[in-house]
């Protein structure tokens, strides 16, 4: 078990790719704080988490909100005693342009994407730091490198800051022993792309090398290869999960 009594928080836990990393975690091993603003679905995870003779403590929580989010935190320190990964993994898309955008759309993506991750990242740095260890992984996406004719400019804009954030911290902790990197998923079924149609759908596929569409499971194993000892000298980096669609 490569995450064996390991406490892990993991933001937008509820659903698609929180869901499936939340539940690979607990299957090595990990303690899990999973957190999301849909308290029903949480409920529902944390009934497979206990199914599979897993622990969890979920937590329901606007990222946005940085009291929400440091209450999370004392919660999760309170109950588990450490805080050994945080996957910033919640976060919304707007579809539109720069002209049909609203600029609450714009300020609700930046505010959940972006300041969102910071929250998190400024609640857990205080515990690692105290620990001397600590990983975290963001999960941004493909949008982030190379932009997005589809979604709303917000999106991918929040992505690129998140990065940037990611590289910053990493600079900032590697000295504390804290790992921070990211993932950059393109085309994983979910929710989000549940929403396509058929022949934009199709136009997705025609653009993956790999021919298929991700599955959540792709990205949470990248999510626990960067978060395991395996990736020990691994920090700033952009790990792309999107079947060969964009290679830089
Ligand atoms: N699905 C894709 O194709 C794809 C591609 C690239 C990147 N991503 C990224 O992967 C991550 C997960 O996406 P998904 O496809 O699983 O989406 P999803 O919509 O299925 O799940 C996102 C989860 O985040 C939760 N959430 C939303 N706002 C929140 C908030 N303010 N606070 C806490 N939780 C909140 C939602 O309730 C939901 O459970 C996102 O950051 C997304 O940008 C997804």
């Amino acid at each position: 078990m490569r995450f064996k009594d390991q406490v892990a928080i993991i933001t937008g836990a509820a659903k698609g790719i929180g869901r499936s990393i939340s539940l690979t975690l607990v299957e090595e091993g990990a303690k899990v704080v999973p957190v999301d603003v849909d308290s029903e679905a949480l409920r529902s995870l944390q009934a497979e988490i206990e199914k599979r003779g897993g622990q969890a403590l979920p937590f329901t929580c606007d990222i946005s909100k940085r009291s929400a989010v440091e209450r999370m935190v004392e919660q999760g320190l309170k109950v588990f005693g450490r805080i050994d990964l945080l996957v910033n993994n919640a976060g919304i898309i707007r579809r539109g342009t720069i002209e049909t955008v609203s600029e609450e759309d714009w300020d609700r993506v930046i505010a959940i994407n972006l300041k969102g991750t910071f929250n998190c990242c400024k609640a857990v740095v205080g515990p690692m730091k105290r620990q001397r260890s600590g990983k975290i992984v963001n999960v941004s996406s493909i949008a982030g490198k190379s932009g997005d004719i589809t979604s709303a400019p917000g999106y991918g804009s929040s992505k690129a800051g998140a990065d940037a954030l990611m590289k910053t911290l990493a600079r900032q902790l590697a000295p504390s022993g804290i790992r921070v990197n990211a993932v950059a998923p393109h085309a994983i079924e979910t929710e989000m792309s549940a929403q396509w149609s058929d022949e934009k759908r199709r136009e997705v596929i025609a653009g993956i090398p790999l021919g298929r569409l991700g599955r959540p499971e792709d990205v949470a194993e990248a999510v626990l290869f960067l978060a395991s000892d395996a990736a020990s000298f691994i920090t700033g980096e952009i790990l792309d999960v999107n079947g060969g669609a964009l290679m830089d």
